[in-house]
Formats: structure tokens, sequence, C-alpha cells
């Protein structure tokens, strides 16, 4: 499929749909440089947590996301429960996402971009010329999650994952700033009972369809 030149596809929705899987690979298919837009936030809570501080202190917080290096978005230890409750948490303060804004507008304006995350087609790429909203009900989103952490080798609790899934969901889609929220152009895909591959399928034909009526 030919793009039109700087082309952004934004992929929004909350944890553990699918988002990182088919941002991936449709940057992969069309060429596109991709972002994981949540990698920013994981490292600045990360960041925050190394020098022994609430992730929820906002001064500290907007420092560490002005501070943030490539190297930071490297680190070993941006997943896992400690990691998703910090980011979301400094996801939460205004001051955190203005700072990171500049970065993923640049990053998806050089050359166009998959950027995947909660606010790409709302906030930080309104104009996007393809938006997809990808959901999952808890139950598989917390299923998958548990399969990737104990996939890892990491120890994890089935209930316990499906509650930190349910107070992540409620942290992000609440917070007054950027909160997750499907844009009223952006095509839901609920991928519940699609496979990674029938989710890649009916995004790709979105998108062609989206593309060639513009
Ligand atoms: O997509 P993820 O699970 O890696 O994101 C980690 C956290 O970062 C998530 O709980 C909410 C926050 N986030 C955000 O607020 N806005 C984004 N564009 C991406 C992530």
């Amino acid at each position: 499929m030919r793009l039109p030149a700087g082309t952004v596809i934004a992929v929004d929705g909350p944890a553990a749909a699918g988002k990182g899987t088919l941002a991936r690979r449709l940057a992969a298919e069309l060429g596109l440089p991709y972002l994981d837009t949540g990698l920013l936030y994981r490292a600045v809570g990360r960041r925050v947590l190394d020098r022994g501080i609430d992730p929820q202190d906002a001064r500290v917080a907007e420092a560490e996301a002005r501070a943030l290096t490539p190297e930071d978005l490297a680190r070993g230890d941006l997943r896992g429960s400690l990691a998703d409750m910090a980011a979301s948490k400094v996801a939460a303060i205004p001051a955190v996402r203005a700072a990171l804004l500049d970065f993923q507008r640049r990053f998806g304006a050089a050359q166009g971009a998959v950027l995947d995350g909660r606010d790409i087609g709302t906030v930080v790429f309104p104009e996007a010329q393809v938006k997809l909203f990808i959901t999952a009900s808890v139950a598989e989103r917390a299923r998958r999650r548990f399969l990737e952490l104990t996939g890892r080798g990491v120890a994890a609790d089935p209930a316990q994952v499906e509650a930190e899934i349910r107070d992540r969901d409620a942290q992000d889609a609440n917070r007054p700033v950027a909160p997750t929220r499907r844009a009223p152009d952006a095509f839901e895909i609920d991928t519940t009972e699609l496979n990674a591959d029938e989710t890649f399928h009916a995004a790709l034909a979105f998108i062609r369809k989206k593309l060639d009526s513009a």
C-alpha cells in the first residue's frame, strides 16, 4: 500500500489490549517509524522511583520527564507491576504530559509514524489520517498479560494481574488530562475474540479504505 507522505497512524486503547503488537506490525508493513509512547511514561516513572520518590510528586516527575534520555527508554526494567503503576501515576500529571508532547509530535511529524498510547488520536495527533482504538474485555486482557509475564519467567498471580489492570484502567480513563478515550473518528477493534493476525488484517482493511477515500 502506498501511503501519502507523513501519514500518522494513531493506535490508542487500554492496557494489554494488543496495541503494541498491532502497531509494531503495521509500522513494519507500511514502512513507517514506530513509537511506543507508553515507554516514555514508564521511563519517567522509573527515574522517579530511582530517586526513592513517590511517582505522584508532580515537581520531581516533571523534572525527570524533562531530563529523559534515549538510554532511559532502553532500560530492562520498564515492565512489571511496579513500573506499570509508576507510569500510570506520572502520566496523570499535566506537566509530565506537556514535557513529553513535543517529542511525540516531532517524532510523528518527521516522516509520519505509527504511535501507540492512550491520547494519540485525541491530543498528540488530533489530525492523524488514521485512528484506531483497540480494546478487549478486562478478563481477556488480564489473561494475555498473565501469559506475557509468565512467558518472561516473571511469577504472577492471575487475580492480582486482573486487579492491577482494573486499577490502571480506572486511573488512565478517569484522570482529568488526556484520559484514555476513543476519538470520535477512530475505528474501534474489540480484540477479545480476535488473534493478532485477525486484528492486523482488520486494521489494514480499515487503513486501506480510509486512505482510498481520502
Ligand atoms: O501503554 P502502556 O501500558 O505501556 O502505558 C503505560 C502507562 O503510561 C499507562 O498506564 C498510561 C500511560 N500512558 C499515557 O498516559 N499516555 C500514553 N500516550 C501512553 C501511555
